[in-house]
């Protein structure tokens, strides 16, 4: 069997992502390595400590700059041996010195259809413009807001959802499979970028 993926976490807040990818490629397909995030009291570094991940808190208080704290996070990140990053709820723009780091090796989950709805409150934005197709993307990080090229989609059609509380439930199993079937495709090497279209990525799973 080939060695498992050394994988780091970037996350901001409750980290019920992060759980999936503990529950599931954890000790398999990947290793996490090392748990990041930029706010200290983030419920995601309590579920990292409590399986004996590695956890850093890099606070853009606490550094010159944003693209300071990113290099910082990068160097620890590296040296934890990672090798993908994962963002899961990571709310904060990485810098391009950051991605250049880790390069063609950064994926982020939003909460919508790419490129529907972007950055923050994805939810609310599809329930302001009143659409009936929800969804989740997995997708490579590059400088723009999620506008990086495309690993997963799924869709659900919700055409009586109100509120994002009800649109979030429905999506989470979505996010909590998605994201961890993108880590296992990355890790069996088996994401390519279609040399015919840059934007296209080619899944052989
Ligand atoms: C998830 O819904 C994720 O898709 C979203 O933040 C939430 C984090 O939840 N990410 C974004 O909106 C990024 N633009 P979690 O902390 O429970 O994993």
């Amino acid at each position: 069997m080939s060695a498992s993926l050394p994988v780091a976490v970037l996350a901001s807040g409750t980290g019920t992502n992060l759980q999936a990818l503990l529950d599931t490629v954890h000790g398999a397909e990947a290793e996490i390595v090392a748990v990041a995030s930029d706010v200290p009291d983030a419920p995601a570094l309590e579920r990292a400590q409590a399986r004996g991940v590695p956890t850093g808190v890099f606070e853009r208080a606490t550094h010159a700059s944003g693209e300071q704290r990113d290099l910082a996070m990068a160097d620890w990140l590296a040296g934890q041996g990672a090798r993908l990053v994962v963002l899961a709820g990571y709310m904060a723009l990485l810098s391009p010195a950051f991605l250049d780091r880790f390069p063609a090796a950064v994926i982020n989950v939003h909460p919508a259809l790419l490129p529907s709805f972007p950055g923050l409150r994805a939810i609310e934005q599809a329930l302001d413009y009143g659409v009936k197709v929800f969804g989740v993307t997995v997708h490579f990080v590059d400088s723009g807001v999620d506008t990086g090229p495309v690993i997963l989609q799924r869709a659900i059609e919700l055409p009586d959802a109100r509120d994002a509380d009800e649109v979030l439930v429905a999506l989470r199993p979505i996010e909590h499979a998605l994201l961890p079937e993108a880590v296992r495709l990355f890790a069996a090497g088996a994401i390519s970028i279609d040399p015919e279209n840059p934007r296209r990525i080619i899944c052989a799973a």
